[in-house]
C-alpha cells in the first residue's frame, strides 16, 4: 500500500537532503514533440510542428526537424499538429503522434518517414492519441481518438492489428448519423512485457476518465475483462510505469482546472489478475495547487492554467529525477519545462522551471529523456 516512487526519491533524497544532483552527461538529452501554432499567438508568432532537443538542465534548446504537411504550399506553413511522443531505446528511435500520422524519426530528428495513417472511412484521418513501443516484441501500441481502438503494428508501420477495443460503445448523439466516434479512447499506453498486461488511460471529458488494464494473452474478452485500476479523473493522458508501480497524467479540461501527476498506491505486481473494479488508492506526485508555475494570464489579462502534457523519470541506482512539460494554447501559447525534486521529511515537491520560453519549449505535448 505504499507510495514507490515518493518512498524512493525521498529515500535517497534523504541521504543528500537536497534537490536531485542536477549533474548529467553531456549525452544526457530531453526530446519535446511541439505541437506548433496555428493561429497569431501573443506574444508568440505561429510555427510549425517540431522537434526539439534540450539539455537535462533546459539549456540548449535546438528545433530538431520540423513536419510539413505533404501536401500544397499553403499547408505546408500550416502546423500538422501533435499528441504524444515515445522513444524505442532498443532502436535508438522516436516515434511522433501527429495529425498527419505517426512519423518515425532517428534521435537527431533525420530520417523522417510517415510509418503509418488511421482512416476511419467516416471521420476521414483518425487521431492517433497515445504512443508505445513494446521493445522486446518490437511492436508499436497506438491509440486511435475516433474508433476508440488500441492497435499495433511493425515498427516500420506494417502488419497493423487490433488489440482492444476501449470505446465503451459508440456516441450516437450526433446529428449525423455516419458519426459515431468512440466514447473513449487511450490518452496514454503502457505494455509491461514482463507481466503481459496493457494498460492505458480511457479519456473523455470531465471527471469520467479512467486507467484500466486488459491482460495480453488470448484473445480480447471484451470489456467486461477489462480491469479498471482508478477513476474519476480528469482528461488522463500519458502513463508510465515507474518503480513497478503505474504513474498517469490527469490533464485537466480546457484551460481552468487543475492538472497532475498521480500514481496508483499498490505495486501492480500486488494487483489481483481478475476482478473488473480494483478500486485502488491513488497518490498524488505533482499537483498544480502546489506552485504557482502552473499559472499565467494571457494577453487579455485571463487566468489560465497550464496542463501537463507529459513527464519523464531518469532512475540511476539511487538518484530519481523527474521533468514535465506544461502547455495552455489558448489566446496566448505558453510551454514550460520544469524539475521536479523533493525534500526529505515528507514535505512536498519543489519546482525548478528550467525553460520557460515558448520559442524554446514549443507547445509541447510529449518529452522523452535519452541516455
Ligand atoms: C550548450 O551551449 C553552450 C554555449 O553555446 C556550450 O558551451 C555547451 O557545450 C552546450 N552544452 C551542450 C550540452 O550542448
Ligand atoms: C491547398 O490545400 C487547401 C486545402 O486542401 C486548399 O483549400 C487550397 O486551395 C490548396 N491550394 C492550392 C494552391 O492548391
Ligand atoms: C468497438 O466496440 C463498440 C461497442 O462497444 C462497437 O460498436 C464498435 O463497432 C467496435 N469497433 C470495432 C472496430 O470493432
Amino acid at each position: 500500500m505504499l507510495p514507490l516512487l515518493a518512498p524512493l526519491l525521498l529515500a535517497s533524497l534523504h541521504l543528500s537532503n537536497a534537490l536531485p544532483n542536477p549533474q548529467a552527461t553531456t549525452e544526457d538529452t530531453l526530446i519535446i514533440l511541439d505541437k506548433g501554432v496555428g493561429h497569431r499567438s501573443t506574444p508568440v508568432p505561429r510555427w510549425r510542428t517540431s522537434l526539439r532537443r534540450l539539455s537535462p538542465r533546459g539549456t540548449n534548446a535546438t528545433i530538431l526537424t520540423q513536419f510539413e504537411a505533404a501536401t500544397n504550399a499553403t499547408q505546408r506553413s500550416e502546423p500538422i499538429n501533435a499528441y504524444a511522443l515515445t522513444y524505442s531505446a532498443s532502436t535508438s528511435t522516436l516515434f511522433s503522434a501527429t495529425g498527419q500520422g505517426i512519423i518515425r524519426t532517428a534521435t537527431d530528428g533525420s530520417d523522417a518517414t510517415l510509418i503509418l495513417q488511421e482512416d476511419s472511412s467516416e471521420a476521414g484521418l483518425d487521431k492517433i492519441t497515445s504512443v508505445h513501443v513494446a521493445e522486446k516484441e518490437q511492436k508499436i501500441y497506438y491509440g486511435t481518438q475516433y474508433q476508440g481502438l488500441i492497435k499495433k503494428a511493425d515498427l516500420d508501420g506494417s502488419n497493423v492489428e487490433i488489440v482492444l477495443n476501449v470505446s465503451q460503445g459508440l456516441n450516437l448523439g450526433f446529428a449525423s448519423p455516419s458519426y459515431k466516434p468512440a466514447k473513449f479512447y487511450a490518452g496514454g499506453i503502457v505494455v509491461d512485457e514482463e507481466t503481459g498486461w496493457l494498460y492505458w488511460s480511457a479519456a473523455r471529458g470531465d471527471k469520467d476518465g479512467s486507467i484500466r488494464r486488459a491482460a495480453l494473452k488470448g484473445t480480447d474478452g471484451g470489456e467486461e475483462q477489462h480491469q479498471v485500476l482508478a477513476s474519476g479523473i480528469n482528461m488522463p493522458g500519458q502513463v508510465r510505469i515507474v518503480g513497478g508501480s503505474l504513474y498517469w497524467v490527469e490533464r485537466g479540461r480546457w484551460s481552468n482546472s487543475p492538472t497532475a501527476i498521480k500514481y496508483l498506491d499498490r505495486a501492480l505486481l500486488a494487483l489481483p489478475a481478475t476482478g473488473t473494479s480494483a478500486a485502488l488508492a491513488t497518490g498524488t506526485l505533482v499537483h498544480a495547487s502546489q506552485s504557482a508555475l502552473f499559472f499565467e494570464k494571457d494577453y487579455t489579462g485571463e487566468r489560465q492554467t497550464l496542463g501537463i502534457q507529459s513527464f519523464v523519470v531518469d532512475r540511476r541506482e539511487r538518484e530519481m529525477r523527474v521533468w514535465f512539460v506544461v502547455e495552455s494554447s489558448g489566446r496566448t501559447m505558453f510551454g514550460k519545462l520544469v524539475r521536479v525534486g523533493w525534500r526529505g521529511g515528507g514535505r512536498g515537491p519543489v519546482f525548478e522551471v528550467l525553460n520557460e520560453d515558448t520559442r524554446e519549449v514549443g507547445v509541447p505535448v510529449g518529452l522523452e529523456f535519452l541516455r
